[in-house]
């Protein structure tokens, strides 16, 4: 894939969208998300179910991340958000842990290439400062190459927790009011989000969970709202092309509905006015009286 100069210094654009994205998309009846944010569960049963250990299940989900990242590119999502470490994760044996960051460092040194090719701006959200200095040190030096990438946002949530994110930003206006910069009566939706970890992230349109469990998990709790909700038995490490065109398929046929009914759905004839007889008489009670 032929990377796009993006205007600045090494920068890139995003990709040429294949033939192949380009009918996926028109499948879709042209309706496709901006933003996909994903709760990427299940490497640990991933791995135990094979007899590995759980950082096993983590590797392997490393190359999920690449293989999505690389076909939401392709497609033309403009944002990618992926739940990576949580702030409940800290409390995992320190070897895992350890493994995770270690794992991380790795991805950012080995994925450059990719992000470049494909025009892609890395941007970290979360409690940063939480994360080893070597871990923090690679997140800034990738962020710095791909800032000025013009095509798709690949967010890690990183040492994340939506409701910390929330606290965070309370706090942060909080020191602007005492500071003098801001007014309490200032505060609205709108300028909260100002003070969130990176205002540019915008409502994910669809939120996928991968392994089956059905909970948000503290994962961007105030751009959740009006997220589709998409979650599939598959866990991390298997999901790949196939799963993630399966999820998008959902997005579409549950967003073409848009208040209305499916195509196909038979609508009510008005012979069904009788089931309002009952409060048809009621009325006519009621005006009589
Ligand atoms: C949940 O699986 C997954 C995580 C806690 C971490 C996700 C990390 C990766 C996909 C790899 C590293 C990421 C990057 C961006 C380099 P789990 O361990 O909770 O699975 P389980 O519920 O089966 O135990």
């Amino acid at each position: 894939m032929s990377p796009r100069s993006g205007g600045q210094d090494g920068a890139t654009g995003p990709p040429a969208p294949t033939p192949e994205a380009l009918a996926f998309r028109e499948s879709l009846g042209g309706v496709f998300p901006d933003h996909v944010a994903i709760i990427m569960d299940g490497n640990g049963r991933w791995a135990q179910e094979r007899g590995w250990v759980r950082v096993r299940g983590h590797k392997e989900g490393t190359e999920s991340v690449r293989a999505i990242t690389t076909i939401a590119a392709e497609l033309g999502c403009k944002s990618l958000t992926l739940y990576a470490f949580s702030r409940e994760n800290w409390k995992r044996p320190d070897f895992e842990v350890a493994t995770l960051m270690r794992l991380l460092r790795l991805y950012l040194r080995r994925e450059l290439r990719t992000l470049m090719d494909n025009g892609i701006r890395l941007v970290a959200i979360g409690r940063l400062s939480d994360l080893p200095e070597y871990a923090q040190r690679a997140l800034r030096e990738t962020m710095e190459r791909t800032a000025g990438n013009t095509g798709m946002v690949l967010r890690l949530a990183l040492s994340y927790g939506g409701r910390t994110e929330v606290a965070d930003a309370l706090r942060s206006f909080s020191e602007d009011v005492a500071a003098g910069r801001r007014r309490p009566e200032e505060i609205d939706e709108e300028t909260l989000r100002e003070y969130l970890y990176d205002p540019g992230t915008g409502d994910p349109d669809l939120i996928i969970r991968t392994a089956g469990e059905m909970r948000l998990s503290n994962f961007l709790l105030w751009q959740a709202s009006y997220a589709e909700f998409y979650v599939t038995e598959d866990c991390w490490p298997d999901f790949r092309r196939p799963q993630f065109e399966e999820a998008l398929r959902a997005f579409a046929a549950r967003k073409q509905k848009y208040g209305g009914l499916l195509p196909g759905a038979l609508a009510d004839s008005e012979s069904a006015e009788e089931i309002l007889e009952p409060e048809r008489s009621s009325e006519a009670g009621e005006r009589g009286a």
